[in-house]
């Protein structure tokens, strides 16, 4: 008898299986609803993700913001929530746990990410000064517009192609912010605003190079970088990977040694740092660390807490440490990576190489047939979890919203539907199901219609737009 031979991953790929490095300890039950209850849920949700009830969803990649799975001991320390209004020891482990890992002198909490943009923006921008950055990401573009300033682009070329395969293509063009700082004088530029790893062009990296390079520029011309850290850690790790002279170092010296040449950084530690809210704000300079302390009070919170708990401090200055340790970020990204593995082998469009926290699908590959203003990622969004239970996000025209000097679509060169992946949250088998529905969903690309807008809010237009089928 011909009997077939089951084969592990490793074997297929003819190495050793590696695994998570944790066990499971509490689980949270999930299942999929069947397919009238999504036609319906959908149709209610106006055609966009954001607007479904979580409890329709089967398996939930809209984001991996605030979705990753604490451990016992970030639970542990959540019940250490010292929750006085002022001076909290919560706050003093993670400023400590902040300097140590990040190496920024001083520390400014804030209740997540757009809380920490709103404060550097206001601070650090004036009306009419340009900001120069590595692809532009909704929030924190938003922010800077509200206090006055220009975003520009100044990402190289090749992070708009989704198939070009340079390992760093968050880096910047340095000829292209060279050409603005001329054209507008380095006074009319408030800073750089650096992304790593890169949100909307996949989750790609910024190398070391690019950036002692970006800091000589930036040093010539008297500008100072500012660091979205978000995913700084996952950024080090491609370093680590893929940057000549780093494959021995330890992800944590990296992303030190990648701190140390901007001027400071904020974060929505609702990402890397595994936990479910939170963000900051770190500085080295005194006078802006002053400001910055001034402000937050006003927007956030007391310095010592800015709009958290004192457990989810803890819950972050926890999830600092664990989030740096080599295995643990190499699982992370590799189970992206394994998902990734999986489409491309059935030649399904995605971009590449594949990022660090999402797969992107390119929907313009998927539907040649919708028009840009058909939103096609949306559409895309929305036929993935019709077939399958499974939420994903739109990160294409939607996304990009209006200019708000004349009101037209930004029609960006990505039309991209995202997969986010929760950290520690989904197993291997989610994965299988997910490559699945994602190949169902491709095989079914014809027979698919756009959609329209109906309901257009002003701002971040993606969160709570609204959709039909187009006839
Ligand atoms: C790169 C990046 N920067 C900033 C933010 C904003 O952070 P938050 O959602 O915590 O306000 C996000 C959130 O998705 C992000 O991905």
């Amino acid at each position: 008898m011909n009997e077939r031979k089951l084969q592990t991953l490793g074997q297929q790929l003819g190495r050793r299986s590696w695994a998570e490095p944790y066990k499971i300890k509490v689980v949270e039950p999930i299942h999929m609803v069947d397919r009238g209850e999504r036609e319906r849920a959908l149709a209610e949700a106006g055609y966009n993700t954001f607007l479904l009830r979580s409890e329709a969803v089967f398996i939930d990649l809209l984001t991996d913001s605030g979705t990753n799975a604490m451990s016992d001991r970030q639970w542990a320390g959540m019940m250490m929530g010292d929750e006085s209004y002022a001076g909290s020891r919560n706050f003093y482990n993670l400023e400590e746990a902040m300097r140590i890992y990040y190496g920024f002198k001083h520390l400014v909490p804030t209740h997540q990410g757009r809380g920490a943009e709103h404060l550097l923006s206001q601070t650090c921008i004036h009306p009419g000064q340009s900001v120069p950055g590595n692809m532009y990401f909704t929030t924190t573009r938003l922010h800077q517009e509200l206090a006055g300033g220009t975003f520009v682009d100044v990402i190289i070329d090749e992070a708009h192609d989704p198939y070009n395969l340079h390992p760093f293509k968050g880096n910047v063009d340095l000829q292209k912010l060279e050409t603005l700082v001329k054209r507008v004088g380095s006074e009319q530029v408030a800073y750089v605003s650096l992304g790593a790893t890169v949100n909307m062009a996949g989750g790609q990296p910024v190398s070391m190079g690019n950036l002692q390079a970006l800091r000589e520029l930036c040093d010539h011309y008297g500008i100072r970088i500012f660091l979205d850290a978000t995913r700084a850690i996952e950024n080090s790790f491609f370093i680590q990977e893929r940057e000549e002279g780093f494959a021995g170092r330890s992800v944590a010296s990296i992303l030190k040694e990648f701190c140390g040449y901007t001027d400071g950084a904020w974060m929505s530690a609702k990402k890397d740092h595994f936990a479910n809210i939170g963000g900051w704000l770190a500085v080295n300079d005194d006078a802006l660390f002053d400001d910055l302390r001034n402000l937050v009070v006003v927007f956030e919170g007391l310095h010592t807490y800015g709009g958290m708990a004192g457990r989810d401090m803890e819950a972050l200055a926890i999830g600092i440490v664990e989030a740096v340790q080599d295995d643990s970020v190499r699982s992370r990204v590799g189970q992206v990576g394994y998902l990734g593995d999986l489409l491309l082998n059935w030649d399904i469009p995605i971009v590449r190489p594949v990022g660090g926290h999402a797969i992107f699908l390119d929907a313009r590959a998927f539907y040649p047939h919708i028009p840009q203003d058909q939103f096609p990622a949306q559409t895309l969004a929305a036929e993935l979890y019709l077939d399958s239970g499974v939420r994903a996000m739109e990160r294409g025209l939607v996304s990009a919203g209006r200019d708000p000097k004349t009101g037209e679509h930004r029609y960006p060169k990505l039309e991209l539907t995202r997969l986010a992946i929760p950290r520690r949250v989904y197993t291997q088998s989610h994965m299988d199901v997910v490559a699945e529905a994602v190949k169902a969903s491709y095989d079914n690309r014809k027979a698919v219609r756009g959609l329209r807008m109906t309901y257009e809010p002003k701002a971040l237009r993606f969160f709570q737009a609204r959709f039909e089928r187009t006839a």
